[in-house]
């Protein structure tokens, strides 16, 4: 390739005697992935040759050309094209389409801050799009929740048997969750969407663009206050990479629930057939690989998070090329997060809770043991003895192999007089609950207004 016609590919070969090696241009190309960015790049160059009319450096006309030229632009052979990156790309096919004309685009302007306006135009769709994924996820656990409002299960601590709680109560728990990501999002949405341009390659623009009306143009709330900081700065792909890891955690935490709750062992859910596979060897196989992947993806989207933040740390002021390597996380953090959050909501709606197996589990075990303490404790019985008292039920009860259903009230009364025979009620696991009326506990009551504050809420999002 001659050095000239690399000149007119390359948007800075002046100063070059000699074309860069095929071994770099293959090293350093980001075209392969950075062609993601393709609808942002149109978008923001359309807005920047408004701009630049309106400093009377494109006549009307012209950036009119620029524009009409700019949506002719065909994005599909950008996956076989040899173009350093997107920009690129766009400018080399600008210049095929508008010849010198092409050559005004970049006044002012760097790929610096361009890289960065592309990229949180793109980042803000995806959140967008993870958002309305989110509140699809948390409508399939307000469903399920409302179809077993009686539905009691036992809740864990350690893994082992701790309190009885109804179903609908943990599944709030992670509507709260991910209500919590729902804000996170949206505050990392907010930092994502402030408009770069006009900040040149790092010391401003030379030319008396309208910042604030690109902003409006392209939909940003405001827009950044140092050039400096544009050129360097990626705190709002890191904002975007927290919040997707956090979600992440919260999924990959239910998928390990649930693993566990539709296992032979628990035998308290059936997970629709259209989520597991089968094994090639054992016929009688029914696998969660969907829970399992979303769990898997959870660890590779704080791979991600922490490969940006691995790239950011020690770089001078201001832009450097390591900050190309905060594409490939962000994409892949991206793509991990709306794939798992729709396979979430898809288990959650074909998953059939089977009641009747964590009921007998709650009364299986000693899950209404603190019940009764708390009782004695309302009857007076100060809660250290009644806890002693009662761990001696348990421990009577563990060696004689008595249930708590085995109890009758008399012979709760002979085991220790500071049981009244009427206690025996509380062996039923649902009773106990009952009690648990403060604001954000199990009380079926209770639970039943949260479902109904959650619903509101959610509804008033969508
Ligand atoms: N592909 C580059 C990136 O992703 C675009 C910016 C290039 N700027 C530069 N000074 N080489 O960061």
């Amino acid at each position: 390739m001659s050095v000239d016609s690399r000149d007119a590919s390359k948007l800075w070969g002046g100063r070059f005697e000699d074309g860069p090696s095929e071994v770099f241009e293959r090293f350093s190309g980001s075209l392969h992935f950075d062609r993601k960015l393709f609808q942002a790049d149109i978008l923001g160059s359309q807005a920047y040759a408004r701009a630049l009319a309106q400093v009377g450096i494109l006549t009307e006309d012209e950036a009119q050309t620029i524009s009409h030229a700019l949506e002719r632009i065909p994005e599909d052979d950008a996956a076989t094209a040899d173009d350093e990156d997107i920009h690129t790309y766009v400018i080399r096919h600008l210049k095929e389409l508008t010849g010198e004309l092409a050559d005004k685009i970049h006044t002012g302007r760097s790929r610096n801050e361009q890289v960065s306006l592309d990229t949180r135009l793109w980042l803000r769709g995806e959140i967008d799009g993870a958002l309305g994924l989110l509140d699809r996820l948390m409508e399939a656990l307000l469903d399920s929740a409302e179809a077993h409002p009686d539905a009691v299960i036992p809740g864990y601590t350690h893994m082992r048997r701790a309190q009885p709680v109804t179903w609908a109560h943990y599944l709030l728990a992670y509507v709260e969750m991910f209500t919590r990501d729902r804000e996170r999002l949206l505050q990392a949405k907010a930092r994502v969407n402030v408009m770069p341009l006009g900040s040149g390659a790092l010391a401003g623009s030379g030319f008396p663009v309208d910042r604030q009306a690109l902003a409006r143009e392209l939909g940003f709330d405001s827009v950044t206050a140092n050039s400096m900081d544009v050129a360097a700065d990626r705190d709002w792909a890191l904002d975007f990479l927290y919040a997707a890891a956090v979600t992440m955690l919260h999924l990959s935490r239910l998928a390990e629930d649930w693993i566990l709750y539709s296992s032979e062992e628990f035998g308290w859910l059936e997970l629709g057939d259209g989520v597991t596979s089968g094994s090639s060897l054992m016929p009688q196989k029914k696998n969660p690989d969907s829970l399992e992947l979303i769990r898997g993806k959870c660890g590779r989207v704080f791979g991600d998070l922490t490969a940006v933040f691995v790239t950011l740390k020690g770089l001078p002021m201001t832009y450097n090329r390591d900050l190309q390597e905060d594409k490939e996380p962000l994409f892949d953090a991206s793509a991990q997060l709306t794939a798992s959050l729709e396979m979430a909501a898809l288990v959650v709606r074909t998953s059939r809770l089977k009641p009747a197996a964590p009921r007998a589990a709650a009364e299986d075990g000693w899950l209404v043991a603190t019940d009764l303490a708390e009782e004695l404790a309302r009857r007076g019985v100060p809660f250290h003895q009644a806890h002693q008292l009662v761990g001696r039920l348990v421990l009577e009860s563990v060696k004689s192999g008595k249930k708590p259903g085995d109890w009758t009230g008399e012979a709760l009364a002979e085991f220790d007089a500071r049981f009244q025979p009427e206690m025996v009620r509380l062996m039923n696991p649902s009773e106990g609950m009952k009690t648990r009326t403060a604001a954000g506990g199990t009380a079926p009551e209770t639970v039943r207004q949260a479902l109904d504050a959650a619903r509101k809420r959610l509804e008033s999002m969508l």
